[in-house]
């Protein structure tokens, strides 16, 4: 039997903080540094979004958080991942694993591929509530009806006993939160939970999560490469940018002046009503290869502010230029100045 040490609950400090975490793969092409020393924290009822484009250790991150690396190939090589103050890092893997199934739930990408196609979408939300919980068969059928109607899925005492290839992608989707949200819960991960949505979908599935959260008073991370999905429901962002956090900022601070150029970039690459009819500028060039990060800034090489110090001094790590704002850049003072 694993001990719950967090059965009471915690006093105001942030559900989950994650500092200077590091987590490398040995692959036959070299050390890839996934993820560089990245730092943030999670309130119970605020939203965090992750942002960056792909291959950025958004995935890496949460993974190393829920404690679903397969070590080997990867290694965590620094850094704390504190859930009520306690280290989960520091506990064996099994424990680590424990504590996330009863605290913290994680919704992924792809909800065909997470869910069983041989089993009804009922028993699969009602598995981890008869095997965790101990519940009879009858009453987690009940609740895993409670759940579906939680997640607004129509017709939820039919439904219940369909397959999951009968749903639409939005509603699997929806099956997904609903079964992350079985065990109630503090931190919900919710990984590219949209990508495979259309636009419509993807609101809703947006505002759904931001309203479960609100309710609940839960911390919700929210993984992305789409600054502009969580414009309306983020309370803070992270930028990652090749395993590192660039920029970290309430969202309506980012948004209305971004102290990073990266940040700045995919800004402008987002659809906005405002600017309707003005070309979306794409961020030229691509992110580079882990294996091979550019000397000095390693946005230098995408960079339309890069000076000449950026080709050879890294920026500072991530750092406070301004009242909550932080940035990674050798200008992000002048950038917060103007
Ligand atoms: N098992 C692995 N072995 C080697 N490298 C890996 C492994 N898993 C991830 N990586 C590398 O770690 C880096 C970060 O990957 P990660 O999946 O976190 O990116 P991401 O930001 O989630 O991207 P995406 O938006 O595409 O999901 C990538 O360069 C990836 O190739
Ligand atoms: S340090 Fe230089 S290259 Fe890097 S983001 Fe700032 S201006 Fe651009
Ligand atoms: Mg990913």
């Amino acid at each position: 039997m694993i001990m719950d040490p967090f059965d009471e609950p915690g006093g105001d400090r942030p559900l989950l903080e994650v500092d200077q975490l590091a987590v490398e793969f040995r692959t036959d092409d070299g050390v890839v540094r996934a993820v560089n020393g990245v730092s943030f924290a999670v309130e119970a009822g605020r939203t965090l979004a992750i942002v960056g484009e792909s291959g950025s250790g958004k995935s890496v991150t949460a993974q190393a958080v829920l404690g679903l690396l397969q070590t080997p190939p990867a290694k965590i090589t620094g850094g704390t991942i504190k859930f009520r103050g306690v280290d989960l890092l520091t506990m064996p893997r099994r424990e680590h694993r424990a504590v996330c199934g009863e605290h913290i739930a994680m919704v992924f990408q792809d909800a065909l591929a997470a869910l069983n196609p041989v089993y009804s979408v009922g028993f699969q939300l009602g598995e981890a509530l008869v095997a965790r919980r101990g519940m009879s068969r009858r009453a987690a059928r009940a609740r895993a009806v409670e759940l579906l109607d939680l997640v607004q899925v129509p017709n939820s005492a039919q439904r219940v006993r369909d397959y999951p290839h009968e749903f639409s992608g939005g509603m699997r989707q929806r099956v997904m939160i609903a079964m992350a949200l079985a065990m109630e819960p503090e931190v919900l991960i919710a990984d590219e939970p949209t990508t495979a949505l259309d636009v419509t979908v993807q609101a809703q599935i947006m505002r759904l999560l931001a309203e479960i959260q609100a309710e609940r008073d839960m911390g919700l991370i929210l993984i992305t490469h789409d600054l502009g999905v969580v414009a309306d429901v983020a309370d803070e962002i992270t930028v990652m940018y090749a395993g590192r956090a660039v920029e970290q900022a309430g969202v309506h601070e980012l948004f209305a002046a971004p102290a990073h150029p990266y940040t700045e970039a995919l800004l402008r690459s987002i659809p906005r009503v405002d600017r309707k009819g003005q070309e979306l500028e794409v961020i030229a060039g691509r992110p580079p290869e882990l294996t091979r990060i550019p000397a000095g800034c390693p946005f230098h090489p995408r960079c339309a502010r890069a000076q000449d110090v950026c080709r050879t001094d890294p920026p500072p790590p991530v750092l406070e230029v301004a009242p909550g704002r932080r940035s990674a850049c050798h200008f992000a003072a002048d950038l917060v100045a103007t």
